[in-house]
C-alpha cells in the first residue's frame, strides 16, 4: 500500500543525484558551459539588445505571448525606437501616437487585458508591444507573466511578449532621468549561436 508513496521522495531524490553526478563523471569533465547550451536558456523566448543609450545597452529577455498576435521571429526590426506609451497602462487610445507609430511599444501591465493593450499598439501604429511592471512594489516584480488571450473576439496582429519589471522599471526610470522620448533598439536578436558566457544581459539580473 505505501510502497510506491513512501518510495517516490527517495527515487526523486536519487534521480536529481544522477542528473547531477552523470554529466560531471563524464570523460570529457566537461564545464558548465557545456553542460548548458544557449538553447537550455532560450527555450521560445525571444531577445531583444538596446543599442541606445548608452547605459541600457544589453540584451533582454522577452516571454511571448502565449495565444495571441503574431510571432516576433516573422519580421525583424533593427534600430526601431521603443516608447513609452502615454497612457503608461495603454488601456485606452494611446495619446504620442505620432512617436509611437513605425515604432514598439513599452507598456505598463494591469487594469486591463494583455490583448486589450496589444490592440491599442497596434491601433497607434506600433509594430510591436512590450509589457513590463513599472512599480517596484510588485509581487510580480522579479516574474515572468504568462500573457494569455481574454477570450473576446477580437485579434491583436503585431507581436506581443513580457519583459521582466526588474527591466521595466530601470529602462523606464533611465529614459525619464536622461529625458530621452525613446531607447533604440534590435529586434528580435538570434542568440542561437552565442555561447551563454558571451550574452550580454544586464548586471542587474541573473537569469
Ligand atoms: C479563456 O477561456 C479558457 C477556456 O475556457 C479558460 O481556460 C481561460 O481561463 C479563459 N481566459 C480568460 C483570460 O478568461
Ligand atoms: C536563429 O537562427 C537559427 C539558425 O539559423 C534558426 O533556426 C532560429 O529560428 C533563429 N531564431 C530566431 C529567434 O530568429
Amino acid at each position: 500500500m505505501c510502497a510506491l508513496t513512501c518510495l517516490n521522495p527517495i527515487a526523486i531524490a536519487l534521480n536529481l543525484l544522477l542528473l547531477v553526478i552523470a554529466p560531471l563523471s563524464g570523460v570529457h569533465h566537461p564545464t558548465i558551459h557545456d553542460i548548458i547550451t544557449t538553447q537550455d536558456i532560450i527555450a521560445g523566448d525571444v531577445f531583444f539588445e538596446i543599442t541606445e543609450p548608452a547605459v541600457l545597452e544589453y540584451t533582454y529577455r522577452l516571454r511571448p505571448a502565449k495565444d495571441f498576435g503574431v510571432s516576433f521571429v516573422s519580421q525583424r526590426f533593427t534600430g526601431i525606437g521603443l516608447v513609452l506609451t502615454q497612457p503608461s497602462d495603454a488601456c485606452s487610445k494611446i495619446r504620442n501616437y505620432r512617436e509611437l507609430r513605425g515604432n514598439v511599444a513599452l507598456i505598463k501591465r494591469g487594469d486591463c487585458s494583455f490583448l486589450t493593450k496589444t490592440i491599442n499598439a497596434e491601433i497607434a501604429g506600433a509594430k510591436a508591444a512590450i509589457m513590463t511592471e513599472f512599480d517596484d512594489d510588485s509581487a510580480e516584480f522579479e516574474y515572468y507573466i504568462e500573457m494569455v488571450h481574454d477570450n473576446t473576439s477580437r485579434e491583436a496582429h503585431i507581436p506581443a511578449g513580457f519583459l521582466l519589471g526588474k527591466n521595466g522599471v530601470i529602462i523606464r526610470s533611465t529614459l525619464m532621468s536622461l529625458r530621452r522620448p525613446h531607447a533604440i533598439i534590435n529586434i528580435p536578436v538570434n542568440l542561437t549561436f552565442v555561447p551563454p558566457a558571451q550574452i550580454n544581459h544586464p548586471p542587474w539580473l541573473g537569469w
